[in-house]
């Protein structure tokens, strides 16, 4: 993997390495954020409630993720592991967000990681319910998850994904995340 910029590029693809995916990252700096659009894309998905997650909804976590770990577009640059009990466990640093319905089904989640030196969030995953998507959740989630770090002092806010994934693009964007990264994966 390499940026799409990187001088390696053309002399790789003369030798017989070609493009096989592109991705990207982007970022949201808190003095940019929009809070009262974000409210807004929390609220239009109602009835559906958009909080964060407690270690009660583990097991819901880890079945949402089990239902739809095929269903990331893109290569290596974007893969998704399959959460473990580990990797979904909730800290300081590592917070989830979830999406119910009003009768208590989990249908999405976002996690973020925060890098409390940098005062930096990643974003981890953001997944939807296969028979919820389409619907404003995941933008729901992604403008959830900002809100509530905003009110934590977080400076800056960063997420990616691929190219081949125009609803994880179209719900970054709407938040306000601006493309600052772009990406090549090459394969000879
Ligand atoms: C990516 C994902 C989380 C989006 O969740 P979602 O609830 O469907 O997203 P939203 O309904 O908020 O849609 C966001 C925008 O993308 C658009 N969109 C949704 N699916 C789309 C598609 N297949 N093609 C083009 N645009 C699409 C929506 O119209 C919406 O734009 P709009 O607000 O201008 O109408 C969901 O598709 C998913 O779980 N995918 C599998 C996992 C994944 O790829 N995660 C992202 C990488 S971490």
């Amino acid at each position: 993997m390499l940026r799409a910029d990187d001088q390696r590029v053309p002399g790789l693809i003369e030798t017989g390495w070609r493009i096989t995916a592109r991705s990207w990252a982007a970022q949201l700096d808190a003095d940019r954020a929009d809070r009262a659009a974000l409210r807004r894309f929390v609220e239009r998905v109602a009835p559906i409630v958009v909080g964060e997650l407690g270690d009660v909804d583990l097991p819901a976590v880890l079945a949402l993720d089990a239902a739809t770990v095929t269903d990331y577009p893109g290569s290596v640059a974007t893969q998704h592991e399959a959460l473990t009990r580990s990797s979904a466990a909730l800290s300081p640093t590592r917070r989830g967000f979830g999406a119910w319905t009003p009768s208590g089904d989990l249908v999405g989640t976002t996690y973020v990681d925060v890098d409390v030196d940098v005062d930096t969030v990643e974003t981890s995953f953001t997944v939807v319910a296969r028979d919820h998507r389409g619907r404003g959740v995941g933008t729901a989630l992604k403008a959830a998850s900002v809100l509530a770090l905003l009110d934590e002092h977080v400076v800056r806010f960063r997420t990616g994904g691929s190219d081949d994934n125009p609803a994880i693009i179209t719900a970054g964007a709407a938040v306000g995340y601006v493309r600052d990264e772009e990406w090549v994966t090459l394969e000879r």
